[in-house]
């Protein structure tokens, strides 16, 4: 499943990220990537021991972990260092898949927040490829994707402008994604009924499953 949020930054929030990452230094990204990932792989990270990013890094961290939607969608457990790439004219990353451990933690979940304005650079889709073809988001600023980290996928090339974008991994508390999406619906459901007729018997009957199938599924 493929979950879009957006505003999880607001305006002025975006400002500092973006007011931020103007000051830093960007690295070849292909230092952080996998042997074969780094064939494919022509963009530039702000550099991870730039302890200016410390603040930023914490602020975007905390805005996507506090997201509602996020946390029912994903049930995320911890979330890896974010990563803060920027592709130029010319840049691009070819198909690959997440490494299954960073720092030591299963990603489960990988996510693209997207800082540029869409309309301030050409190209720069991420494609999320699928066994019926593939989904292109390119989404507006603040907003974000989150998806299997599980599945194949690239960044097309940036032919105009600039792309600024932070990625992430998350550890879920949900390891497979099947069944993430199923108590994603069961929960989105139960608080629909819940606002349209409170606490009925109906819904504590949902809220009980719920609450039961999260127990036999839940990684702690
Ligand atoms: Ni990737």
């Amino acid at each position: 499943m493929q979950i879009v949020i957006g505003n999880v930054l607001s305006t002025e929030e975006l400002r500092r990220v973006r007011a931020a990452l103007a000051r830093a230094r960007f690295v070849d990204g292909a230092a952080t990537a996998g042997f074969a990932a780094r064939l494919v792989k022509n963009n530039r990270q702000a550099e991870a021991s730039d302890r200016s990013l410390g603040t930023i890094r914490k602020l975007v961290a905390e805005r996507v972990l506090a997201n509602e939607v996020f946390r029912l969608a994903v049930r995320p457990k911890a979330l890896s260092p974010l990563l803060f790439s920027r592709y130029q004219k010319g840049m691009r990353y070819g198909s690959h898949v997440d490494d299954a451990l960073m720092d030591g933690m299963r990603t489960d979940v990988s996510f693209t927040l997207f800082l540029s304005e869409p309309k301030s650079y050409d190209g720069g889709e991420l494609a999320i490829e699928g066994v019926s073809g593939e989904e292109t988001f390119k989404l507006d600023a603040g907003a974000l994707v989150a998806y299997s980290a599980t599945s194949l996928h690239h960044v097309s090339e940036v032919t105009r402008g600039a792309r600024l974008a932070a990625v992430g991994w998350v550890r879920s508390f949900v390891r497979d994604p099947a069944r993430r999406e199923l108590l994603f619906d069961l929960d989105t459901a139960r608080r629909q009924m819940f606002a349209r007729e409170g606490k009925s018997t109906e819904f504590d009957l949902v809220s009980k499953s719920l609450a039961n199938l999260l127990r036999m599924w839940v990684e702690d």
